[in-house]
């Protein structure tokens, strides 16, 4: 699928640098062409030399350089690849990108082009999550930039948090999904809630629920394996990212909410996050137990309900919105009262009475709820449900028209 492609991979510096070397053999591997620009960054990171050997081509770095230009403009450059790819694209990278720099090649470059650009940014977490890299992140976004990654886990600087560039194989699964012609969601952009959130009582208490984020997470893996563009906003949960989704991790229903919005304008989306339907007046501090003094009394306040909100979003109102009801009882029955009462599209309902294992486990058994009537699947791995899903989303899709990034 990626035999003959061509991809400008831009190179700046991060001490991910390292595996974009990796990244070159595997593009390789697959018969892509690689032109790489270093930036001066990048070439602290990685030699000029052994960027120039992987890529079996020259490495360009320099904007002035008269025997570069002579030999392979700027403007060539920009223009002759299928795509261009920023890995690692640093903080520094992305500001630039967003203001419309060029101050040298790489930023040249990304702004002289007319290819697609998708990104793998790579730094410290607080670089990442710092509201100066989340603005000019969506400002890029709503320009048509796809990216791919961060994960979290240990960072090179010692701190453990999101800001990893996203691994080799899940970048190479990016580009083959920019080159895939065939898939269904391709160009769709969609919203995924996962997981449990978790209400603090006071800075070391919290409430939560029995939620693991196996539906959800497995929802995401499986809009993004038909081609969508999907942002998936996880509570807490111990499973890893899935590959080629933006993940973004909130605790709270609040944080949930504002990550959901940000994610605006999408296609679709799918709440299938265990939202606790009440927080806790929190208290500043520990609470302390008081010998032979009474509890403390825990103040509750409800919560937004995410789904009703993206239900009622007005024109951001994604043009299909799906929840999920995990009931106990008169499964249908309720879960049609909430298709009604939260204002979306499909529900998926659920049991999850003890006895079924839902909860924590591998399988579902599903009802389908739209205005048309309930489809009832059989018992399902939850990967094979969301499979499902996804390919019943991308059918309501195939006659529905395209929304653009810009919208
Ligand atoms: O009302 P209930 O919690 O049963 O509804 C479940 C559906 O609503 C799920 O799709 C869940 O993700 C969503 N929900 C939400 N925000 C809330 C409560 C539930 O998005 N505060």
């Amino acid at each position: 699928m990626l035999s003959g492609r061509s991809v400008l991979l831009i190179v700046s510096g991060g001490i991910a640098a390292y595996k974009s070397l990796e990244l070159i053999r595997r593009l390789r591997d697959r018969g892509v062409s690689v032109r790489c620009v270093l930036t001066k960054g990048g070439a602290q990171f990685v030699t000029p030399l052994s960027v120039a050997a992987l890529s079996e081509n020259k490495v360009y770095q320099d904007i002035f350089s008269l025997t570069d230009e002579a030999e392979m403009g700027h403007i060539r450059l920009s223009r002759e690849a299928d795509l261009v790819v920023v890995a690692p694209c640093t903080a520094d990278l992305m500001a630039r990108m967003a203001a419309g720099m060029a101050d040298d090649l790489a930023a040249t470059v990304l702004l002289a082009t007319d290819k697609p650009v998708l990104i793998a940014p790579a730094m410290n977490s607080m670089m990442w999550t710092h509201p100066a890299t989340q603005a000019n992140l969506r400002t890029l976004e709503a320009r048509g930039v796809r990216s791919v990654g961060p994960n979290s886990g240990d960072l090179a600087c010692g701190e453990v948090g999101s800001g990893r560039m996203a691994e080799v194989p899940e970048i190479i699964a990016a580009v083959e999904t920019f080159f895939a012609t065939d898939l269904p969601l391709k160009g769709r952009r969609a919203l995924v809630t996962s997981g449990p959130t978790h209400e603090p009582i006071d800075p070391v208490r919290f409430i939560a629920n029995r939620s693991s984020g196996k539906q959800g997470h497995a929802v995401a893996a499986a809009l993004a394996a038909l081609g969508a563009d999907v942002t998936l906003v996880s509570g807490p949960v111990t499973l890893t990212d899935p590959p080629g989704v933006r993940t973004v991790r909130v605790e709270s229903a609040r944080d949930m909410l504002n990550a959901c919005r940000a994610a605006l304008p999408v296609d679709i989306a799918v709440c299938a996050a265990a939202v606790a339907d009440w927080r806790v007046e929190a208290a500043g501090q520990k609470i302390k137990k008081q010998v032979g003094g009474a509890p403390p009394v825990l103040t509750l306040a409800e919560n937004p309900d995410i789904l009703a909100t993206l239900s009622a979003a007005g024109p951001q109102r994604p043009t299909l919105v799906v929840g999920f009801a995990a009931e106990t009882e008169s499964v249908i029955a309720h879960a049609q009262a909430k298709l009604a009462r939260k204002g979306c599209d499909w529900i998926c309902a659920n049991d999850v009475s003890p006895a079924t294992g839902t909860f924590g486990g591998d399988s579902n058994t599903l009802h389908i709820i739209s205005a048309s009537g309930v489809e009832d699947w059989p018992a399902l791995s939850k990967t094979e449900a969301a499979r499902r899903l996804a390919a019943r989303i991308a059918e309501a899709f195939a006659t529905a028209p395209q929304r653009t990034p810009a919208e």
